[in-house]
C-alpha cells in the first residue's frame, strides 16, 4: 500500500562514547561493546520527502545540506542507500528529497555522521509505519538503530538517550551487535543530566577517516586485548552507573579516550591525532581537577577536540574554569556546551 507522497522531520543527536568502538568485521559489526552519552545541543535536523515513482533498479535522491545541493556528501548517502535497501525494499518506490542542516558549525571536528545518519533512518522509518500503519515504537527505534549502524557505527547510539549501549554484551541484556539499546539500569542521581563542553581545537577535516581508522584494528599487535578491555570496561562502568562511583568513571573514561589514541599511536601506519592544545587542556583538567577538588574529567574522539565531562551540580565553576583557563586553546575561542539528551525527537 504505497502512498503517493510524504514527508518527514527528524531531529537526532551526535553522541560521546564513553567506551569507545574501534574496530569492525563485516558489515558493521562491532568487535566490542561500547556505551555513549546521547548528546543534545548537537544535532543534526532532517526533512526527507518521498514522491512515488515507478519502480527503480537504483536509490534515486536529492540532497541538499544547509540549503544547498551538495554532490561531495551524496556518494556515502548512496551507499548508506544501497546497505539499508535490502532492509527498506519500498525505497526504490520513491524519490526521495532530503533536506539537513546541523546545528553544530560546518566542518567543526565534531562527526556529524552519527546525527545525520540516525535521522536519516528516522525518517525511513516514518515513512515504513506509514506503509505498514502502526508498528510498535520499540520495533521502529530498534530498526532505526539498525539501519543508521549500516551507515556508521556510532550512529547506531544517537536513537535513544541519555545512555546507550551497543554491542552484545552479558552485563547488558538484549544487547545486540545489530543495534543500540538504551542503558537499561538507573544510574546514580550524580550521572543524571551529565554535562560535555566540547573544545573545539582543530577544526579541520578529519586525518583518519574512522573507515580507516577501524582498518587499522586489522593485524593490530594490540587488538585481541583492546577488545578484551572494551568489553570489561564496560561491566567495569555499569557497576560504576549505578553505584554512583565518580572516581572510577573518571579514572575508566579518561583512560578509554586516551588508548583510543594509543591504538593509533602504535598502528601502521601510525598517527599522532591530538594536537599541541590537546594535550595543554589535559594538562590543565588534570591541574585544575586537583586544587579545586572537581570532578571534572576529559575524553576524546578520533581527533583533537577535548570532551569535557562534568555532573550538573559543578556547571557553574567548570564553566568558568574553561571560560577563563581552557577556551585560550581553542580554535577562535569556540566551544560548544551540551548536555546529556533523550535522543531522536519528531519535528
Ligand atoms: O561510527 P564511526 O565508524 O564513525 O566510529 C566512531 C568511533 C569513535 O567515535 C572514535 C568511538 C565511538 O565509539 O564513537
Amino acid at each position: 500500500n504505497l502512498v503517493e507522497k510524504a514527508k518527514f522531520t527528524w531531529k537526532t543527536p551526535s553522541n560521546i562514547a564513553l567506551v569507545k568502538y574501534w574496530g569492525k568485521s563485516n558489515p558493521q559489526i562491532p568487535k566490542n561493546a561500547s556505551i555513549s552519552f546521547t548528546l543534545n545541543n548537537c544535532h543534526t535536523i532532517t526533512t526527507v520527502e518521498f514522491e512515488k515513482i515507478e519502480k527503480s533498479s537504483e536509490v534515486t535522491f536529492e540532497l541538499f545540506f544547509e540549503g544547498e545541493q551538495k554532490e561531495e556528501f551524496k556518494p556515502k548517502i548512496a551507499e548508506f542507500f544501497k546497505r539499508v535497501s535490502d532492509y527498506c525494499p519500498y525505497i526504490f518506490d520513491y524519490k526521495m528529497i532530503i533536506h539537513s542542516e546541523n546545528s553544530f558549525p560546518h566542518s567543526s571536528g565534531i562527526a556529524s555522521s552519527a546525527s545525520g545518519l540516525s535521522a536519516i533512518a528516522m525518517c525511513l522509518m516514518s515513512l515504513e509505519n506509514e506503509l505498514s500503519t502502526d508498528l510498535p515504537q520499540d520495533f521502529i527505534n530498534k530498526k532505526a538503530s539498525f539501519l543508521a549502524r549500516l551507515g556508521s557505527g556510532s550512529a547506531s547510539r544517537s536513537i535513544e538517550g541519555p545512555l546507550v549501549v551497543w554491542g552484545q554484551h552479558s552485563e547488558i541484556p538484549e544487547s545486540s551487535d545489530l543495534f543500540g539499546v538504551q542503558f537499561p539500569f538507573k544510574v546514580a542521581p550524580i550521572f543524571e543530566n551529565y554535562q560535555d563542553v566540547i573544545l573545539l581545537v582543530d577544526k579541520g577535516e578529519k586525518q583518519v577517516s574512522s573507515t580507516v581508522g577501524h582498518n587499522l584494528m586489522h593485524n593490530h599487535p594490540y587488538a585481541a586485548n583492546r577488545f578484551q578491555q572494551a568489553n570489561d570496561n564496560l561491566t567495569k562502568i555499569t557497576n560504576i552507573l549505578k553505584e554512583g562511583d565518580i572516581k572510577k568513571f573518571i579514572h575508566l573514561v579518561e583512560s578509554e579516550a586516551l588508548t583510543l589514541h594509543a591504538m593509533m599511536l602504535t598502528s601502521a601506519p601510525y598517527f599522532i591525532l591530538m594536537k599541541p592544545n590537546t594535550l595543554e587542556i589535559i594538562n590543565k583538567i588534570w591541574e585544575y581537577r586537583n586544587t579545586a577538588n572537581s570532578n571534572v574529567c576529559f575524553t576524546l574522539d578520533a581527533g583533537a577536540n577535548v570532551h569535557v565531562l562534568f555532573p550538573e551540580n559543578e556547571r557553574e565553576e567548570v564553566l568558568q574554569f574553561i571560560d577563563k583557563e581552557l577556551s585560550k586553546y581553542c580554535q577562535k575561542n569556540h566551544y560548544i556546551c551540551d548536555t546529556v539528551g533523550l535522543g531522536a525527537a519528531k519535528l
